[in-house]
Order: structure tokens, then sequence, then C-alpha cells
């Protein structure tokens, strides 16, 4: 009887959410970064998709010459295996294709820190985690 249950649970909060695919530890996640966001910017209204997405295709300057954009290693569809440059294949961002995405918040720290330093040569803002996150979780 346990797993019909844990499906009609599922499906009710994959409901709630809308489009987005919702998980208790990424929603754990994302308050934390719309915190954060919120005692940079008062007037934070909430994270965007749309920023997100932009987010993931620009192209940045200052830091690595080889990758200036997320697209280079995760690929330009969220859908789609990435590759590191090492050939690596890494497994699709969108939450659809690869479930536990974004919801170890240590893992989620860890990337985010080391991945912004080497497209953009700084740590990513709470904004642009908290959409990066928004975006790939409809996806
Ligand atoms: C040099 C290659 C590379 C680039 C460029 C890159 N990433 Fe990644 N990213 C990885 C690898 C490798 C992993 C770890 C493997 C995995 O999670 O499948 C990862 C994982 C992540 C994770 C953790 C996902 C999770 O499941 O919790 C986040 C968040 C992330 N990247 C964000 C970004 C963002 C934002 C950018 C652009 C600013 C970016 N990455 C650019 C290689 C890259």
């Amino acid at each position: 009887m346990r797993k019909p249950l844990t499906i009609l649970i599922a499906l009710a909060t994959t409901m709630f959410a809308g489009a987005t695919l919702a998980d208790p530890a990424r929603d754990a996640i994302l308050a934390k970064f719309a915190a954060e966001a919120k005692a940079a910017d008062p007037g934070f209204t909430g994270f965007s998709a749309a920023r997100g997405g932009a987010f993931f295709r620009a192209s940045q300057t200052g830091g690595s010459a080889e990758t200036p954009s997320c697209t280079s290693c995760h690929g330009a569809a969220p859908q789609d295996a990435g590759k590191t440059r090492a050939n690596k294949a890494i497994a699709p961002m969108a939450v659809s294709k690869t479930p536990d995405r974004f919801t170890d918040s240590d893992k989620v720290a860890q990337w985010f820190d080391r991945n912004c330093k080497g497209v953009a040569g700084r740590v990513c803002t709470p904004l642009e985690k908290g959409d990066f996150i928004t975006f790939m979780a409809g996806q």
C-alpha cells in the first residue's frame, strides 16, 4: 500500500507546483537562496525562469576562455547530456531528465562555486543561483 500513496503524494506535489517539478530538498535550497536574495536586495520579488535561461546561455568574460558559458559543458539544451573538457558525460541539467538535480545542498554549493568562477571569474549571486534552479526545474 505504501507505493501508490507515495506516487499520489508525488503527483499532488507536482500539480501544486504547476509546470515546475517540486521536491522538498530542492524547495529548501531555493528558499535559502530566496532569503539571501532578499537580504541583498529588499526589492527582490521572486526568481525568474526566463532570467535563469538567459543566464544559462549567456557568454561571459572573466573566467576561463575555454568555458565562456554554462552551455560550454552542460550543452546548449538542458534536456541533453553535456560533457566535461575531459569528454566525460554530464547528465542533463533539466530536472525532468535528471530528477535528483539540485537536491543536495553541498553539491549545489560546491558546483555553483566552481562553475561560476570558471565561467564568469566570480561567485554567482543568490539571485542568479535561484533563477538558474528555477529555470532547470521547469525544463
Ligand atoms: C567546465 C565544465 C562546466 C561548466 C563550464 C559549467 N559546469 Fe556546471 N557542472 C559541471 C560538472 C562536471 C558538474 C558535476 C557533474 C554532474 O552534476 O552531473 C556540474 C554540476 C553543476 C551543478 C550541480 C547540479 C546538481 O545536481 O546539484 C550546478 C548547480 C552547476 N553545475 C551549475 C553551473 C552553472 C550555473 C554554470 C554556468 C555559470 C555551469 N555549471 C558551467 C561542469 C561544468
